[in-house]
């Protein structure tokens, strides 16, 4: 059967290259990098390596990137490493109210604990607006968490305008570039920021490593309390192997980014139109432009999500309702809802997101799949027949 993998944003393959990196630091090269011996320094200048390359590709210092276990502890360290560290001087957090779940259960945590955290809306687009950002700050704001482009509908937010208030009125900021970084060109001075979270398998590296960027002279908590690793921030021996394979794997988004953004983005709009063109009541969520390149997000009226998802999937398309996590969750989408969907339509969610070997041939093999199985589900939906009838 053929298989057409469309759910790049919930993660990617493995690149062999990426692969081929990591090997030897399972096996020859398998030393403790806090060791002084050979086989620990190894390990060391490997990380060290690395380091320098994720900050090259961020405009950054190697001193400000702190290798974590993926997006998820990025998030978190950012949000409870600023806020810990900057109690004494308010207890206010502005994020917006799409972002990831790794950015939203940390806010409410931090929030049972006496924080106060605004989660703003956002348009009909999914764009929050620095408007709003600009006048929700108060005395006692210490942190601003928005995301650079959201993982659901690929919406890619107004991040260096959000920066410029943050940096004129001293707050932190804080962005989620999980979905962006080795996609888009990122500078972290060019957007103001001071904290950025980023993860190795959404750009083709191995999954359970990323790393969180800190401008130098940012207050913040320790995450992990232990060794001396990572400058005491986070502590915990290195995973030697998986930041090589991460190191890798930005070194071939570096070279490859500005190529596969050209070609993704006319695929994604083919997808769009051609959806567009053969199935009834569709509506697109996220703006048509201001978006990921590799993004598709459909509501299609009278359907299930998941259903579609099974009947996709039983012909060889793997795709998604939503964002991975929530996949298995029957609640629609916070994201969808924030964009001011109704409870049905956004269960009749799909996210197609391309990657780097997407081919057109597996755009038309959607087109060719999809509309049978939309009528196909329709054809059972005593909705849909009422609609039609009346
Ligand atoms: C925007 C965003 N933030 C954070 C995460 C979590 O990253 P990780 O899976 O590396 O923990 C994801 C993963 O889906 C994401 O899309």
């Amino acid at each position: 059967m053929k298989r057409v993998y469309l759910d790049h944003a919930a993660t990617t393959t493995t690149d062999p290259e990426v692969i081929k990196a990591m090997l030897p630091y399972f096996t020859d090269r398998f030393g403790n990098p806090s060791s002084i011996h050979t086989f620990g320094q190894e390990g060391k200048a490997a990380i060290e390596e690395v380091r320098e390359k994720i900050a090259s590709l961020l405009g950054a210092k190697p001193e400000e990137i702190i290798f974590t276990s993926g997006g998820t502890e990025s998030n978190n360290f950012a949000l409870k490493g600023a806020a810990y560290a900057n109690e004494h001087k308010g207890d206010h957090i502005i994020t917006s109210s799409i972002e990831h779940h790794a950015v939203i259960e940390p806010c409410k945590f931090l929030e049972k604990r006496g924080f106060k955290i605004t989660y703003l809306p956002v348009d009909k687009e999914g764009l929050v607006n620095p408007e709003d950002v600009k006048k929700t700050i108060t005395d006692k704001t210490i942190l601003i968490s928005v995301m650079h482009a959201n993982n659901e509908i690929g919406t890619i937010e107004p991040i260096a305008e959000i920066g410029r208030i943050a940096e004129e009125k001293e707050i932190y900021f804080h962005t989620d570039a999980v979905q962006t970084f080795g996609h888009l060109p990122i500078n972290v001075d060019e957007l103001n920021v001071d904290l950025l979270s980023v993860s190795a398998h959404k750009l083709y590296g191995p999954k359970g490593v990323g790393a969180l960027y800190v401008r130098k002279g940012t207050r913040m908590a320790s995450f992990m309390h232990g060794g001396d690793q990572e400058r005491r921030r986070r502590a915990s021996t290195e995973n030697v192997p998986a930041i090589v394979g991460f190191g890798k794997a930005v070194e071939i988004a570096k070279g490859m980014m500005g190529e596969e953004a050209e070609k993704l983005t006319p695929l994604r709009d083919k997808l769009i139109k051609g959806i567009f063109e053969r199935i009834e009541h569709v509506r697109l969520s996220g703006h048509l432009t201001i978006r990921l390149p590799n993004n598709v997000n459909v509501s299609i009226e009278f359907v299930e999500g998941e259903s579609m998802l099974l009947n996709l999937d039983m012909e060889g398309i793997a795709a998604s309702t939503g964002s991975a996590c929530s996949s298995s969750s029957l609640e629609p989408s916070h994201v969808l809802l924030s964009l001011g969907l109704s409870p049905e339509l956004a269960h009749g969610s799909l996210r197609f997101t391309l990657g780097r070997y997407t081919k057109e041939e597996d755009i038309d093999y959607v087109l060719e799949v999809l509309p049978k199985i939309v009528t196909k589900l329709r054809s059972m939906s005593p909705l849909y027949k009422e609609r039609r009838n009346g």
